[in-house]
């Protein structure tokens, strides 16, 4: 469905609203924390998206960087969902530079989509059919290359949200999973840290956070630094692929506005991806300490506008083929539909 004028310039019916907010709700974040909510725009045809602050994961992510990359990826599922629906994206801004003047108050909406006449039906609507299919999968993958025609498919994706998706080579990717390790190990030496991982782990019926049944096995030959959420170690060793295919979603600048650019990138990425059969989990670890952050810059990249070379790293993916995953829980709608916080 291409949706051009059927669904112009008219008003969101609840039915609707809803059906955007669940797609939205879908969408991948820090230990399942959902840090989001939503509401109908009161001046027309659009919808309000704003990061709840109260679920922030402040030890692993202080700055809410992640925060804001999980409410990118949730906003990607919203044009998706909307494109999907007719609705054309007449507008979508993204919360200016949070740190300069005129910032944002926290009540304010960190992205606003207005639907309209003169709007484009925008990103592939067909995206939106993934998002029910795609889930993180922490399962070892096969040693089969990613196609180098899926790879550009997948660079394309990430670029078309102004974001560099870098698949890396051998000497990259060892690079990266010797950083996310230590990061790791060290992450798992922080008793308080420890405790606000595991204070996402949940039995089930549960809204949000990550059942028992969702995470994967350790690797026992220490090649995938998986997070080690249940803190106790390898109880599931298991023999992972001999060369992980790793992928960075990078910006050129760092600001909350990047971030939010940078989820939204990741999330369609991860979309296209889980069309084409591949799977996906985010090695995350690195990214949360700021030396290791840092040190994700790949020194060698040639600094082009393509390549964002010296850009920031917001998230590291691992690529490959393998068991699908498993649906973790979400929030009801009518939570992601509640007031926002003051
Ligand atoms: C910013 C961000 C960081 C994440 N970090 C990790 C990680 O380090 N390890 C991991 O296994 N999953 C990580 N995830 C995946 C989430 O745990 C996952 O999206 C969430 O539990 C929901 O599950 P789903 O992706 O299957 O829908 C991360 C996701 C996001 C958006």
């Amino acid at each position: 469905m291409t949706g051009t004028a059927a669904g112009a310039g008219r008003a969101l019916d609840a039915g609707e609203l809803r059906e955007l907010v669940a797609a939205a709700g879908a969408a991948p974040s820090l230990h399942n924390s959902q840090p989001w909510r939503f509401r109908s725009a009161e001046d027309g045809p659009g919808v309000l998206v704003f990061a709840d602050r109260e679920r922030a994961v402040p030890l692993a992510d202080p700055d809410g960087r992640a925060l804001l990359v999980s409410v990118g990826a949730a906003l990607f599922n919203l044009r998706a969902a909307a494109a999907r629906n007719g609705l054309p994206v007449e507008a979508a801004e993204l919360l200016p530079d949070a740190s300069g003047p005129g910032a944002p108050g926290a009540d304010a909406p960190v992205a606003v989509l207005r639907f309209g006449p003169r709007g484009l039906p925008y990103p592939p609507a067909e995206l939106a059919d993934l998002i029910g299919r795609r889930h993180s999968s922490r399962e070892p993958f096969g040693n089969r290359d990613v196609p180098e025609a899926v790879v550009g498919e997948l660079i394309g994706a990430a670029a078309a949200e102004g974001a560099a998706l870098e698949f890396l080579e051998e000497a990259g990717a060892r690079r990266v999973l010797a950083l996310t390790a230590e990061a790791e190990a060290r992450i798992a030496a922080d008793a308080a840290r420890r405790a606000e991982t595991g204070s996402w782990l949940r039995e089930e019926p549960a809204a949000d956070g990550i059942p028992d049944r969702a995470l994967g096995p350790q690797d026992h030959e220490s090649r995938v630094p998986v997070r080690d959420f249940a803190g106790h170690g390898p109880d599931r060793p298991e023999r992972f692929e001999a060369l992980p295919q790793v992928a960075t979603v990078a910006t050129a600048g760092d600001t909350p506005a990047d971030w939010l650019r940078a989820g939204q990138a990741m999330e369609r990425v991860w979309l296209l991806a889980t069309a084409h059969g591949l799977r996906v989990s985010v090695l995350h670890q690195a990214v949360e300490l700021p030396d290791t952050r840092v040190a994700l810059r790949d020194p060698h990249a040639p600094d082009t506008p393509e390549t964002l070379g010296t850009g920031a790293v917001q998230v590291v993916l691992r690529v490959g083929y393998g068991p699908p995953g498993t649906a973790t829980p979400r929030r009801d709608v009518e939570d992601l539909l509640g007031t926002p916080p003051a």
